[in-house]
């Protein structure tokens, strides 16, 4: 499991900060793993996140300013060995490009990892506030520390 990709709708809420969060988790681990996010929709490309999602980042000492927005393409299939969807509409979005059962294999729900079910979604807090945004963060960050564990124990092999 050496890349992994987050994919929302946007790019710009969701991802990137589950981007920044796993990102500082395998630096502090100290493992090699590519990350990176996209969005299902295009219009957020080439964008920073939400200034939401950078604040809450940054008051969990993490930056996520940098990052820009980019649109899921089939591409992505081959660039990454998972793909992780943040609700059921990324999922069918992003399984309708997959080109095989290969492909369809690398896609996860996130949520998945915190043991929610299969069918457990990260709500999108795009039309809520600082708060539904924290509430992201603690979702993200507890299913980060669980998909590390799983990366840390593949490592270990
Ligand atoms: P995200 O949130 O998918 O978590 O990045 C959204 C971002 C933008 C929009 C909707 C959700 N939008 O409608 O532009």
């Amino acid at each position: 499991m050496k890349r992994i990709l987050f994919v929302c709708l946007g790019n710009i809420c969701r991802s990137p900060l589950a981007e920044g969060i796993l990102r500082k988790k395998l630096e502090a681990a100290g493992l090699q793993v590519q990350v990176d996010s996209a969005g299902t929709i295009s219009w957020h490309a080439g964008d920073p996140p939400d200034s939401r999602s950078v604040a809450t980042a940054k008051k969990y000492g993490i930056d996520i300013s940098s990052l820009r927005g980019r649109h899921f393409t089939p591409k992505d299939f081959r660039d990454f060995d998972l793909i992780l969807v943040m609700d059921r509409n990324n999922a069918s979005d992003v399984l309708m490009l997959a080109g095989g059962p290969a492909d369809v294999a690398k896609v996860r729900m996130l949520m998945d990892y915190i043991g929610k079910g299969s069918d457990a979604e990260v709500p999108d807090p795009y039309y809520g506030g600082l708060k539904d945004f924290d509430d992201l963060y603690h979702l993200l960050d507890e299913a980060c520390d669980q998909l590390l564990a799983k990366i840390s124990k593949s490592a270990a092999r």
